[in-house]
Formats: C-alpha cells, structure tokens, sequence
C-alpha cells in the first residue's frame, strides 16, 4: 500500500479509532502506559518518535521533557492530528516538533542510523510499530528477510543511545488477564505470555501465522531480552485485544 494516509499499519482508519477510542476504550492502557514512560529518563534532549501517528496512545505531557521532537511518520494526516494534541495540551514547556515523511525504516537498513547520527545527541522511541512491521513487510515469519534486515537496522540505531519501544507482542479476540500493567526482569516466552494472560488457552496458543488463538506480531531478537519489559492490555476496539510488550535503556549520562 503506497498511500500514507491509507497505510496499513495506521492511516484514517486508525485516526477515527484514535477520535472515538483514546479517552474512553483506551484510557486505561494510556495510563498505565504514562506511567511506564515516565519512569524512562533518558539524558537526551533531543527525541525521534517512529510511528508517532496522531500522538493517541502517548499522554502529551510527555513531551515535555524535550526541547526537540522529530516525528518519523509517512502520514500527513497523523502530523495535523499530533500537532494539534499537543498544542491543546496544557504543557509547561513545547518541544520545537518536526515531522518526517520519508521512510527511514523500512527500505534502506542505514538509513536510521544516519538520521539519528545528523540529529545528534538524540533518544528514539519507537510508539507502537515494531509490532506493525510484519504487516508492513507482509513478514510471515521471524526469519523473513526484509524483517530481519529492520530488526539489524533497529538494533545497530539503539546502540549507544537512549531508547524505547512499546509494541504488539500478541494479539486476538480474547481478553487478556491483565487489568493494570505487568512488570518482569526479562522477556516473556510465549507460553509464559499465555500462561500468565490467557490462562484458559493452550501453551500453544501464540502462532505466527494466524492460526492460533494469538497472533504473533514478530517482535522477538529487536531489543535485549535480559531487560525488564512490561506487558498491558490494550483493547484496539470491541472484541479485538492486544497485548503490548515495552521495554528501553538508556545511555550513560
Ligand atoms: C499503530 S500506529 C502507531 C500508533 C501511535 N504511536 C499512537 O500513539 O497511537 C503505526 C504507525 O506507524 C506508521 N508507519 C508506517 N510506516 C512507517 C515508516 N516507514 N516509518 C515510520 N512510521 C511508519 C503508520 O503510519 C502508523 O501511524
């Protein structure tokens, strides 16, 4: 799909969930989500935001921390609705926000790295399209190519700085047991994500092509494993139920 606004990672379909969903359905995982960012204080001034879209599922407040935040987003939709959330917001201080369409993760595996090397001293969070990339690259597998190229590209622009992600680890039609957040020192396997969340489902139940109760969204060998990550739950909409994985570092003062 070539058209931005229309993509299938997010595009109009996701801003009108975005209006009718993000202080309703969604507060709850904004929230808790609020509170996992908040705990990550990166020394960095500077931030790039992948996959930033209208700014839902992020609390604007947020923000506030930095004096420059450069949206890299394909759709020029998402930069009118992120614009105005922050500008509506009541922050003490505006980040100077910039906005980028030109992919700079998907095709060209350096072309991460050389944008985050131009911004300078800059921390990248990733809002919610790593998980996004197995449709994006139409990826059946963890060990598609194109997949893995990113997953390098991901890897090699996080070395050195500071850096989060939150993303779909699984997701599908069942509620998972997981009211507020889920904190843990390292990764969850998958039968520790159905053991612990959907205790009702066979150990089996997270598959990567769709058939099983849990899709997998492919997000394994991005980020260090070893490092704590938190899981919540996020209804997208109506019987449709995400488990989002988060986790980050930061660099050295
Ligand atoms: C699920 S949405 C992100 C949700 C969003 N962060 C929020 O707060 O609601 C995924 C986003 O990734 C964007 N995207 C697609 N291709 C991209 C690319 N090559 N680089 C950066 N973002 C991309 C889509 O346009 C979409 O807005």
């Amino acid at each position: 799909m070539s058209v931005a606004w229309l993509n299938e990672a997010g595009g109009l379909r996701y801003h009108l969930r975005g209006v009718r969903y993000a202080e309703t359905l969604w507060q709850p995982f904004r929230f808790a989500l609020a509170e996992w960012l908040y705990a990550w204080q990166p020394p960095e001034k500077k931030l790039v935001v992948v996959g930033a879209s209208g700014g839902w599922c992020v609390q604007p407040f947020f923000y506030e921390r930095f004096t420059d935040v450069l949206c890299l987003e394909p759709d020029p939709l998402a930069h009118f609705f992120f614009r105005r959330r922050l500008a509506r917001a009541p922050l003490e201080s505006r980040p100077r926000l910039r906005f980028e369409r030109r992919d700079h993760l998907l095709g060209d595996s350096t072309a991460l790295v050389r944008l985050l090397e131009a911004e300078g001293d800059a921390a990248v969070l990733f809002t919610n399209v790593v998980g996004q990339l197995r449709v994006l690259l139409d990826a059946q597998s963890a060990d598609d190519a194109p997949l893995a190229a990113v997953r390098a590209a991901i890897r090699a622009a996080t070395a050195g700085r500071s850096w989060a992600s939150f993303h779909d680890r699984v997701s599908g039609p069942l509620e998972p047991e997981l009211t507020a957040a889920a904190y843990v020192e390292r990764r969850l396997t998958d039968a520790e994500i159905v053991r612990r969340f959907f205790p009702a489902l066979e150990a089996g139940a997270v598959r990567s092509d769709g058939s099983g109760e849990l899709l997998d969204h492919l997000t394994a060998g991005f980020f260090p494993a070893e490092r704590p990550h938190a899981y919540f739950s996020w209804p997208l909409m109506p019987g449709v139920f995400h488990v989002i994985e988060a986790t980050s570092g930061v660099r050295p003062a």
